[in-house]
């Protein structure tokens, strides 16, 4: 995929929340080595320092930017990047492996924050300045969990969810507008996700986590959809029939899934 990104595109700034790890920081090693000026976005600065340096030091640009998606100001001043940012990748989020009712309720409140409110508000912020450019794209991190609701991640295949019906309805109002929004859905990757999950107060380790791939097949699938726009890509390629699993084996799942997770 991706050897090369639109000429236009290079040179441009590219936004990626969730920076400081994982998919987030390939995407932006993968995009800086295409010729983009990446602004790096999480809360863990050091790392995103460390990062920018080593992006410089291969001949990239890139800027560093504190932000707490969960605070409503730090999401603010990441909308002001609006005017002189082309891509925006919304990729800032994390799991909770476990049953929903033992989900502690802050944890709930800040994976609707970061997972879901994020996305709206900085897609909102940043669509009129691409809008009057003529130009630009939106991608979203998803996850293969968006149509796989299962047992153990209510609240985050939930917000999943929210972002493909998201994405794929602003995907379809920006045709012919010259912007761009398209879906990353992923299955498992290797990266902080899984233990930072099982960390979580309540949380449980998360079983997918033996299949996960290399994040820089995400980053790869990410500089794909800037070269070629589309609605969705799964990572990898073959989870494209993870879609048609919940309607045609979702009587099943209600009745073996549960055994899946198991109590204490
Ligand atoms: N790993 C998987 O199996 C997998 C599969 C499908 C989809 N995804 C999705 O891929 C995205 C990236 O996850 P990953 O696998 O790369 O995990 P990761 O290594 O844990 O990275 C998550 C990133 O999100 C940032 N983040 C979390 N909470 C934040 C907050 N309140 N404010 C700002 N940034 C925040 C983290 O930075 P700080 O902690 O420094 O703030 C980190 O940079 C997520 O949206 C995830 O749902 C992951």
């Amino acid at each position: 995929m991706a050897k090369q990104l639109p000429q236009a595109l290079r040179g441009q700034n590219a936004l990626i929340s969730g920076a400081s790890s994982g998919i987030g920081a390939a995407a932006a090693r993968k995009l800086a080595s295409l010729g983009m000026h990446v602004i790096l976005a999480a809360r863990r600065t050091e790392r995103l320092n460390a990062l920018a340096d080593e992006i410089r030091q291969a001949g990239g640009q890139a800027r560093v930017i504190t932000a707490d998606l969960a605070c409503a100001e730090d999401r603010a001043a990441l909308a002001a990047l609006a005017p002189e940012t082309a891509v925006l990748i919304n990729n800032a989020g994390f799991g909770w492996y476990g049953y929903y009712a033992e989900m502690p309720p802050e944890l709930v409140r800040e994976m609707l924050q970061v997972n879901l409110l994020a996305v709206a508000e900085l897609t909102r912020a940043f669509l009129p300045a691409m809008l009057a450019r003529g130009g630009g794209y939106i991608i979203n991190i998803s996850s293969v969990a968006g149509g796989l609701p299962e047992q153990g991640v209510v609240l985050y295949s939930a917000t999943k969810a929210f972002m493909d019906a998201f994405t794929t309805a602003l995907h379809r109002e920006l045709r012919g507008s010259g912007v761009h929004a398209g879906l990353v859905c992923p299955g498992p990757v290797s990266s902080e996700f899984y233990p930072r999950a099982a960390g979580q107060p309540n949380g449980k380790p998360v079983p997918a986590e033996r299949f996960a791939v290399p994040p820089e097949m995400v980053a790869k699938a990410v500089a794909g959809m800037l070269a070629r726009p589309r609605r969705r890509v799964y990572v990898p390629g073959w989870l494209a029939v993870s879609r048609w699993v919940e309607p045609l084996f979702g009587g099943i799942i209600d009745l073996l899934g549960p055994l899946l997770l198991k109590r204490g």
